[in-house]
């Protein structure tokens, strides 16, 4: 079976899943087809998104601790969930400007966004060695070259550990165990608690961004799972929790109404106002920090916070 066409099954598999479960949800691990990743740029780039300013500060002004805290000695900077690399770069090109043995091994479930990942990196840091993994998490990280003589250095940034609910961060974090050797280490990307507000609004943003980044998946499924969701029956609806932490968007169905996916050959009923549960967005404090490291047998030896205390990029290392 062609790799396309087994992608495609997991997709399908997955929708019918999550739209025949009570509530209904559809995995954010779908959001990034090439609209999406141009969406997810744009995101990027609005000012209510301040985590993408706060990782940059810290990738880039605190390039030279970083470097020091990963230790004098070659290195393979793993990626997981890459993106474009747009905020990484600052941290790599540091470490290629003090003569570190670097390879930059970027993956994601992207394919799109790898490439172009790639072709910026060419121009940008043409020193730097690229190995590309295109695949879900777990199934690139099985594909990683040799790291004999290499400390291995697994980055999650931008905050997609929040995409998980914690109890399964903690799991997540714990197998990633079996690609690292003590004395190995991981860079995760955690967005803070701070004003529920200021939360809200990264995520429900005036110029609907957002909104049309969730809808998309609504209409990759009619494009790739000849489905018929009418799109403009559904709305785009987030809400933060401060108590627990957990920022969520859902698209909330306007109406009643029926939606076929003729890949399955299956018809789904929503009720008026029902709700389908798209993506967690889990804020992290100090402390449920500390108690994920020590949960997933890590030890957590630095913190690397930007000046105004919103993101923190927290250095987790297995013991030696
Ligand atoms: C929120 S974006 C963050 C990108 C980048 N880390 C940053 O900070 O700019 C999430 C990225 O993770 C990728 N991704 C999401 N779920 C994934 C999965 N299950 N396996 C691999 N990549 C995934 C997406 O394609 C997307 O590029």
């Amino acid at each position: 079976m062609s790799t396309r066409k087994t992608t495609i099954d997991h997709f399908a598999i997955d929708v019918e899943t999550g739209l025949r479960t009570t509530p209904k949800f559809l995995s954010s691990k779908y959001f990034y087809n090439t609209e999406g990743d141009r969406l997810f740029q744009k995101i990027m780039a609005m000012p209510e998104y301040y985590l993408t300013n706060a990782e940059e500060e810290i990738l880039f002004e605190q390039a030279d601790d970083i470097r020091i805290a990963f230790g004098n000695q070659p290195l393979d900077i793993i990626e997981l969930g890459a993106g474009d690399g747009s905020k990484t770069k600052f941290l790599l090109k540091n470490l290629v400007d003090n003569n570190v043995d670097v390879r930059y091994i970027p993956s994601d479930i992207s394919s799109n966004i790898l490439a172009e990942l790639q072709s910026n990196f060419a121009k940008e840091i043409p020193k730097l060695k690229v190995i590309t993994l295109a695949g879900d998490y777990f199934k690139s990280l099985v594909k990683l070259p040799d790291s004999a003589n290499r400390k291995r250095v697994l980055l999650f940034l931008g905050a997609n550990i929040g995409n998980l609910e914690k109890k399964h961060a903690v799991e997540f974090i714990g197998e990633l165990k079996e690609f690292l050797n003590p004395g190995d280490s991981m860079m995760i990307g955690f967005d803070l608690k701070k004003d529920p507000q200021t939360i809200l609004d990264a995520y429900n943003d005036s110029s609907g961004i957002t909104a049309a980044f969730n809808i998309n998946l609504l209409s990759r499924i009619n494009v790739e799972l000849d489905a018929d969701f009418n799109i403009d029956q559904f709305s785009h609806w987030e809400r933060y929790n401060p108590e627990t932490g957990a920022a969520r968007s859902y698209l909330v169905s306007r109406k009643k109404q029926k939606v076929t996916i003729g890949a399955i050959e299956q018809t789904f009923e929503f009720e008026a106002w029902e709700t389908i549960r798209m993506e967690l967005s889990q804020k992290y404090s100090i402390k449920d920090i500390s108690e994920l490291a020590e949960n997933a047998g890590y030890k957590l030896t630095e913190q690397f916070i930007d000046g105004r205390g919103y993101f923190v990029d927290a250095l987790f290392e297995i013991p030696t």
